[in-house]
């Protein structure tokens, strides 16, 4: 096989990304970037049209119910981000390094990066941090990893700053974290997330940087946004941050949907006649026969039971059954 593709690859590329400044003038749309976990998810929002699905450290704290981000490992990242690719999305795939898997030596960051690439399905990975973080970025680079930045609110830095807070507040800080950004430019990242600051300062950094900007809680001024699948969908717990706006209330869809089938189970209406396999006629009867002939010294009546099956089968058809969802029915019979 060739490995030179001719024509449009469908899937979305580093490159394709790196050129959607869309804040400037015929950059393109903003791109949309979705957190995905697993073969559902990424399926979701592949087809609800992402540009970039990142396997985000948020995994954590949204699937695994964790406080924050920090005991996040690299098999668990790899675990999700495998599932992801598995979904095959015309979605760029970014997998998040992990808290330690990048800071304590460059050689450590290059092979971990390189696990997200080779074993976890990855086309690029995400690191969090600006000045302190050059070094590793360049390298990673250097081994043909592409690499997104992430600065400002940076969750694995929750120690650091005291919580979940706002960054770059003051003129200072916004200055910091401006020069950030165009070392991570210079160091090679194809584009930078910006979470958690002032509008103001995100509209400059993006504006400073020929490099698209996503931003997260960071205002409408930049090149892109992205929030995590469980928010958007209303399936994480407690209370949100500003910045999330919830599409939709999946939470509590599900739970009046589960609530139903508790209810049926306790009724008696789930499983219906539709949802249930039977013997062939003849089958049932030399199952009836040969089971009279062993049981006879058994208290329970199994041919009884054979009969209820019969009836309830036959009461069934003439009411006309509940037919059940296509998928369901497809796994039952496999
Ligand atoms: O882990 C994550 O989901 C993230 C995004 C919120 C940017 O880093």
């Amino acid at each position: 096989m060739s490995r030179h593709t001719q024509g449009a690859d469908p899937r979305v590329t580093v490159p394709q990304i790196q050129a959607r400044k869309s804040t400037r003038e015929g950059g393109g749309a903003p791109i949309v970037m979705i957190t995905a976990y697993d073969v559902s998810s990424a399926r979701i929002a592949d087809r609800a049209g992402a540009d970039i699905l990142l396997v985000g450290d948020s995994l954590g704290m949204v699937v695994l119910g964790r406080e924050n981000t920090l005991s996040v490992t690299m098999e668990e990242m790899l675990l999700h981000a495998r599932a992801v690719a598995t979904a095959k999305p015309r979605a760029l795939v970014v997998g998040d390094m992990p808290y330690l898997s990048y800071h304590v030596t460059v050689p450590e960051a290059v092979r971990n990066a390189g696990r997200f690439i080779a074993e976890g399905g990855c086309q690029a990975v995400k690191v969090e941090g600006g000045r302190r973080r050059i070094d590793t970025i360049e390298a990673l680079v250097d081994a043909e990893i592409p690499v997104m930045g992430h600065i400002g609110l940076t969750p694995q830095s929750v120690h650091r700053m005291g919580g979940f807070r706002v960054q770059a507040k003051q003129a200072r800080a916004a200055e910091a974290l401006l020069r950030d950004a165009r070392l991570l430019e210079q160091a090679g990242v194809f584009s930078i997330v910006l979470e958690g600051i002032p509008a103001e300062v995100a509209a400059l950094v993006t504006e400073a940087v020929d490099i698209p900007t996503i931003g997260i809680g960071a205002g409408a001024r930049c090149d892109g946004q992205v929030l995590v699948y469980h928010d958007l969908l209303g399936l994480s717990e407690g209370v949100s941050p500003r910045f999330v706006r919830r599409y939709a209330d999946l939470g509590g869809i599900a739970a009046r949907a589960l609530e139903s089938f508790a209810s049926d189970v306790r009724s008696g209406a789930f499983p219906a006649d539709a949802e249930t396999y039977h013997l062939a006629p003849q089958e049932a009867e030399a199952l009836r026969e040969s089971i009279g002939a062993k049981a006879s010294g058994s208290d329970v009546d199994l041919g009884a039971i054979l009969d209820a099956e019969d009836a309830r089968g036959a009461r069934a058809t003439t009411r006309g059954a509940v037919v059940p969802l296509d998928g369901a029915r497809k796994r039952r019979r496999s």
